[in-house]
């Protein structure tokens, strides 16, 4: 790979396209992947399954130690493991849509999971590098990003987007869910746009074009390091 050590920060709304985007921009490049959200939602998996009210910040707080979560890194692959067990397929569900919020608003929930991305983005700094995709990954977990995105679609697009992959569900509930959710992590969730970010709306672009943009930012500001 040309690259070295390079961090590609993707944050943005749900149904964006974030998610492929990041995953096609990492292979193209050679780049490992972490994808944060899936983070939040092992870590309401694990609260919903031991019986902790997720509505309770403290509650959540007192076990926020307690579950396991190992994030793979292959962009051609994701997984996540929780207490050793794989849960890619649970974390996708209707429970963990409906509760992830406000686990994710939890500021020692953010805390503990922070820390284990830094850890994982510090591990690829040896290699070509990593794309990081999330919500608060170039202003919170790691602002010195070489290149952060901040990767927007207009709200039809997002909910077809979503309903598609998550299996031909409803469009309407899906952008109502979605809505929900963009509300709770603009106000009290971490999605902000971070300074010198380059904002990216996929609306009009196949998700093809899309990586297309992107590998060509990114090759410029590696040329420039
Ligand atoms: O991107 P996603 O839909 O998988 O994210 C799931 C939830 O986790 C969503 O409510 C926002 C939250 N999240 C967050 O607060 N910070 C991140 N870095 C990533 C996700």
């Amino acid at each position: 790979s040309t690259f070295s050590g390079l961090v590609i920060a993707v944050d943005g709304t749900s149904g964006s396209g974030k998610s492929s985007t990041s995953r096609g921009v990492a292979d193209r490049l050679g780049l490992r992947y972490l994808d944060t959200g899936a983070m939040y939602r092992a870590m309401t998996w694990w609260m919903l399954a031991h019986a902790v009210d997720v509505h309770d910040a403290s509650a959540v707080a007192a076990r926020v130690g307690e579950p396991v979560i190992v994030s793979g890194t292959d962009p051609l692959a994701p997984s996540i493991m929780l207490d050793g067990d794989d849960v890619s397929e649970e974390i996708r569900s209707d429970v963990v849509n409906a509760h992830v919020s406000p686990v994710a608003t939890v500021p020692a929930v953010r805390a503990r999971l922070i820390a284990l991305q830094r850890a994982v983005i510090e591990d690829a700094l040896d290699g070509a590098g990593i794309v990081v995709e999330g919500r608060d990954i170039g202003t919170a977990v790691w602002p010195d990003a070489d290149l952060k995105l901040y990767v927007t679609a207009d709200p039809a697009a997002r909910a077809a987007r979503r309903a598609l992959e998550e299996g031909g569900t409803d469009a309407d509930a899906v952008r109502a869910s979605l809505e929900t959710r963009d509300h709770i992590d603009s106000t009290r969730g971490g999605l902000a746009v971070p300074d010198g970010a380059v904002h990216v709306d996929t609306t009009p672009y196949s998700l093809d074009e899309v990586i297309d943009q992107i590998v060509a930012l990114a090759e410029r500001v590696s040329e420039r390091a």
